[in-house]
């Protein structure tokens, strides 16, 4: 007997109308897993959603949704669907070494297998810390089965002594006033502690605050989803309409490819240069847009989102946390202010089953604080710039960062506004920076800038957070917070430094760095978008064929090995290409 549902033939079926398998599969179901799914309700052609559940005592930020998935159930079952709960790779930012950036796509072929492999007709996927939200949208990408997006949530806001403290962010700022001597350990650790009050993950605009927005951003959860924190009374709420909507997602048959277009990620690269958003959300955009196979070019964020303002009022860009960022009308109102200026796609499809357009109508913010206009921003041209040059083919930076003071001494030469020189000092890893950056000898000064190389996909490996390098302690005593910095790596959404990051190629893989040599000088010029060492062509040559390459560790482990071998450059998303030819696995069953 073949069940329709919404008029179509589940995938599942294949597995539960064999006449000679159905009742295994269903005494599987019902026996092994002690579930209590009896063989007449499979037989009754309900659709299986599974629930991709990312929250585990490794991944803290997303352990919320062990609790939350008992409401998802509850939606589930209340629309005619049959939840089936099974674990995702674990990612945690903090502590995994020698990168989470390795788990991105660890976890993304972890899940293809699951989605392609059991009978799951549409999926949930639970999201949280920064790169659990990319990894399961490529995944649910290429298998191409519906599937929705619920957020966790972020941790309430942070308090210190009365002062709001994010996520990350009051790492970075306590870390140069413990260089300073304006505090010690003891509150640095207070200060740390403050600002992870509960459950969620950041609740700063850092990646994981970032790659959430984009989810909705790019239509894949429920209208204002992101943004709602994790201990709140509306996530509950949310992981119940969730449950529901993805079963009706199911009978209408509304899959990514329906929902990731070209336009979508436009979108998303707007809101997260309104939001002041994570310089992260660069290769995870670049890396969803290509499983989704959506074209997608590295310029993309200098032509859909540089010349935008800031308009989410947001630690590290600006000054407050998720809590009130959600009460403002968190992403949908951000969004609406897009739409009612005429940049953003507003008839995009969205999983709910309309226009992102119908989803924001009557989004607009009351808190004029916390989301502006773009008549009243908190800063013009704040979106991220690209860069190239002689060091490197892209590169990008995140200006919505920069302070006044970094701009008022770098970027405004009388002679030549937006262009400025430094010295490089150049560090092989966090190791070799660690160990150098309070040595005398380096004379390190004003005029210097620091990069670090050997710390890209191939060089750490997996690409590391680190380009927010802090000036020696020294300079910092002195007032200066910040110098310009230049990496192959990555770094921390919650940084407020104003770096050249995700560079590549990368010099494990003989990018420009690979040749740079302390005491050059780099041109960077913000007005033409070029980064530049000031070195002869010969003398590029000379070193390249005279001089030995930079050194990076050998793989520790089987899997660091392989990724080194199948990953590309963070410019292009750090994926897989590969695995890219597999989109849309779901329209061929995997054989019995
Ligand atoms: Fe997981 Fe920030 S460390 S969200
Ligand atoms: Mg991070």
């Amino acid at each position: 007997m073949t069940q329709s549902f919404g008029g179509r033939r589940l995938r599942s079926r294949d597995w539960f109308d064999n006449p000679d398998r159905m009742d295994m599969t269903a005494l599987y179901l019902e026996r092994f897993m002690n579930y209590g799914i009896t063989p007449e309700e499979l037989r009754s052609g309900k659709p299986i959603i599974g629930i991709a559940q990312s929250g585990s005592d490794l991944s803290p930020c997303n352990r919320i949704h062990i609790e939350l998935a008992k409401r998802t159930r509850d939606g589930i079952r209340d629309a005619g669907g049959i939840p089936i709960e099974f674990p995702v790779h674990p990612i945690f930012e903090n502590c995994r070494r020698p990168t989470a950036a390795l788990d991105r796509n660890l976890l993304y072929l972890g899940l293809v297998e699951l989605l392609n492999g059991y009978p799951i007709d549409g999926v949930v996927l639970t999201t949280g810390c920064d790169k659990t939200t990319p990894s399961q949208i490529m995944a649910a990408s290429t298998v191409d089965i519906p599937a929705i997006v619920l957020s966790g949530g972020p941790m309430l806001d942070g308090w210190h002594e009365g002062e709001l403290v994010g996520s990350g962010t009051v790492i970075w700022r306590s870390r140069r006033k413990l260089a300073a001597g304006e505090i010690d350990e003891e509150e640095f650790l207070e200060r740390a502690t403050g600002s992870a009050p509960s459950a969620g993950h950041c609740n700063s605009m850092g990646t994981a605050s970032t790659m959430n927005a984009v989810a909705e951003a790019l239509g894949l959860s429920l209208t204002g989803c992101a943004a709602i924190p994790a201990p709140y009374r509306e996530r509950g709420q949310m992981a119940f309409r969730t449950g529901q909507r993805i079963v009706e997602m199911v009978r209408d048959d509304v899959k990514p490819s329906d929902i990731l277009t070209r336009e979508a990620f436009e979108n998303a690269v707007s809101v997260v240069s309104v939001i002041g958003g994570s310089s992260n959300a660069q290769p995870h955009i670049q890396a969803m847009a290509a499983h989704a196979g959506v074209e997608l070019e590295t310029g993309v964020w200098q032509t859909h989102g540089y010349d935008l303002p800031l308009l989410v009022n947001m630690q590290p860009a600006g000054e407050y946390l998720g809590e009130r960022f959600h009460r403002a009308g968190g992403v949908p109102s951000a969004m609406w202010e897009l739409l009612s200026s005429g940049k953003l796609h507003g008839d995009c499809l969205t999983c709910t089953g309309k226009t992102m357009a119908e989803n924001l109508d009557g989004r607009e913010s009351r808190d004029r604080e916390m989301i502006r206009t773009f008549d009243d921003p908190l800063m013009t041209n704040a979106g991220f710039m690209v860069l190239s040059g002689n060091l490197f083919d892209f590169g990008i930076l995140k200006t919505s960062v920069i302070s006044e003071e970094f701009r008022a001494r770098y970027l405004s030469r009388p002679d030549e506004e937006g262009v400025f020189e430094a010295r490089a000092i150049v560090f092989d890893g966090s190791d070799d920076y660690h160990h150098r950056i309070n040595d005398p000898s380096l004379q390190i000064d004003e005029d210097c800038i620091l990069v670090i190389r050997s710390s890209g996909v191939i060089g750490w490996p997996g690409s590391a957070e680190v380009v927010n390098m802090q000036p020696p302690d020294a300079l910092i005593r002195e007032g200066t917070q910040w110098l310009p910095t230049l990496g192959d790596g990555r770094q921390s959404g919650t940084s407020d430094s104003p770096s050249i990051l995700n560079v590549s190629p990368e010099s494990a893989v003989g990018g420009g760095l690979s040749w740079l040599r302390t005491g050059d000088t780099i041109r960077v010029n913000l007005n033409e978008g070029t980064c530049n060492a000031v070195v002869e062509q010969a003398e590029i040559d000379r070193r390249q064929s005279e001089e030995p390459a930079p050194e990076y560790p050998e793989s520790n482990t089987p899997w660091e090995e392989l990724f080194r071998e199948k990953t590309g450059q963070l410019g292009e998303g750090g994926v897989m290409d590969f695995a890219l030819k597999y989109r849309g696995t779901s329209r061929k069953l995997p054989r019995h």
